[in-house]
């Protein structure tokens, strides 16, 4: 007895109890749970003492055997032994049952909210993915809720069965492919709590946790306003700037770090699914498969689907060898540095990329160079709109406005030379398409641009005309 209760860690006092309750959801369960332990208490208590009664009273003494007296047909004990078990059943099933129905109208009493928050949780091997449909806001790992507010989570699965569980919120609900499920939580207090898959769904089952953050009505909102703005704009020549290219050319292919852009956020879960059929159509060869949405890691506290602590220690050794924190990650099979002979990272690269990293966190808003409104249909493109892109986006991080060369080409009187750089292509068609194609266009040899292949995804049409007008304005 006290091996099992050893092993399965029975401590009451602990941010994965469901006794430890934080929401009105978990409460109700916790409580129709003791409801049940205790009637289940007093059936084993009575059972077990006519047990040991009989036992003791009727045993056989001395030799002689006799058969003991027999109670067939003994109607009055027939009766009471069905309808024991009846009564106690109904008293099982009405509570609960009631409950079941009050529990999918909404988290308190069954009433149904005035103004729930829709949150759309997707399970990956081995990590989950936070969309806020309404606010063009995604995150991986850690969900965010404000206290006291229902939330109604909308459960999704891209590959396998997963399930989704913060026990001292609310039990557990399945994460099924192609069968949507949907879920009430609520918390009652601020603070962090433990969340765990809790269906056994491959190698880093043990370890596809996450971490769900309660915040005043107040944090709640400055937190989502800081997932919309951009990071700090690292200054040029830095090891933040130097990781930054680093974490283009190694990692932004699979991890989205800039879904603070709403156009960004938007396609991103399109992208996921993309990328996860992909994988699912040629697992041997698919070389990109879904990856936790880096925006604003630095907010973080902790990564690897909640598992480790974020911290400059922490995400190096992550970085060096994965494998190492987390068996069964799918990065350390699929990412050209840890598979391509030649492509490791220095030590100096790893360094500069977890600087990068650790930097990425909404710049003050005070900072932020305001983008106006995008202009409306049959409006002129707006170079001032094309210059505050320009450093937003990161171009700045990459591309001078003089002639020098920082890692792309200095822009120095562009409009000069675009024109004539392709054969029968204007200025403007020929920057339009750099922007959008920018493996095709490649200044100074070389097979594959420095430039994020997905960098105009990231614009809306009139961001791309901004953005066109204005460097074509570079002197
Ligand atoms: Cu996902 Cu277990």
């Amino acid at each position: 007895m006290l091996a099992p209760a050893l092993l399965s860690a029975c401590i009451l006092d602990s941010n994965q109890s469901p006794f430890e309750t934080a929401g009105p959801v978990a409460e109700d369960q916790k409580n129709i749970f003791i409801f049940i332990f205790v009637i289940a208490v007093v059936v084993f208590v009575i059972v077990e003492a006519a047990l040991l009664y009989s036992i003791l009273k009727f045993r056989q003494k001395g030799t002689a055997a006799r058969p003991p007296k027999q109670v067939h047909g003994n109607t009055r004990l027939e009766i009471g032994w069905s309808l024991a078990p009846i009564i106690f059943l109904v008293a099982i099933a009405v509570p609960t049952v009631i409950m079941i129905f009050d529990q999918d109208r909404g988290p308190l009493d069954g009433r149904v909210p005035d103004n729930p928050l829709v949150i759309n949780a997707v399970g990956h091997q081995w990590w989950f993915e936070f969309e806020y449909p309404g606010e063009d806001v995604i995150t991986a790992n850690e969900l965010h809720i404000p206290v006291d507010r229902a939330v109604d989570v909308q459960l999704l699965s891209d590959d396998v069965i997963h399930s989704f569980w913060i026990p001292q919120i609310a039990g557990k609900v399945d994460m099924i492919p192609g069968q949507g499920n949907s879920m009430w939580i609520q918390a009652s207090e601020t603070g962090t709590f433990l969340g765990q898959c809790a269906e056994f769904c491959g190698e880093a089952h043990a370890n596809m946790r996450f971490h769900v953050v309660a915040h005043t009505a107040e944090d709640y909102q400055a937190w989502l306003n800081g997932m919309r703005r951009p990071p700090v704009t690292p200054e040029p020549g830095s090891d933040i700037a130097a990781g930054q290219l680093v974490f283009a050319q190694n990692c932004s292919t699979c991890h989205t770090n800039n879904s603070y852009r709403p156009a960004v956020a938007r396609t991103e879960r399109d992208t996921q699914i993309a990328r996860q059929n992909g994988f699912k159509a040629d697992p041997e060869n698919a070389r990109i498969i879904s990856a936790p949405n880096l925006t604003h890691l630095a907010l973080r506290t902790h990564f690897a689907a909640g598992i480790e602590k974020l911290n400059a220690d922490t995400l190096k050794q992550w970085i060096i060898d994965p494998d190492d924190i987390k068996k069964g990650n799918r990065m350390s099979k699929q990412a050209a540095i840890y598979n391509v002979p030649g492509s490791e990272l220095t030590t100096t690269e790893v360094d500069q990329l977890v600087a990068y990293l650790l930097s990425l966190k909404p710049a003050a808003a005070d900072a932020v160079v305001e983008i106006s409104v995008p202009r409306s249909d049959g409006g002129e493109p707006s170079a001032a709109n094309g210059e505050a892109l320009f450093a937003s986006m990161g171009c700045s991080g990459c591309h001078s406005t003089g002639t020098n060369t920082i890692v792309g080409p200095g822009f120095s009187g562009l409009s000069d030379r675009a024109g004539s750089t392709v054969e029968g292509q204007s200025a403007e068609e020929y920057v339009r398409e750099s922007i959008m194609k920018p493996n095709e266009f490649i200044v100074g040899g070389g097979t594959v641009s420095a430039m994020p292949g997905t960098f105009g995804a990231q614009l809306e049409d009139s961001e791309v005309d901004d953005l066109v007008a204005y460097l074509l304005s570079i002197e």
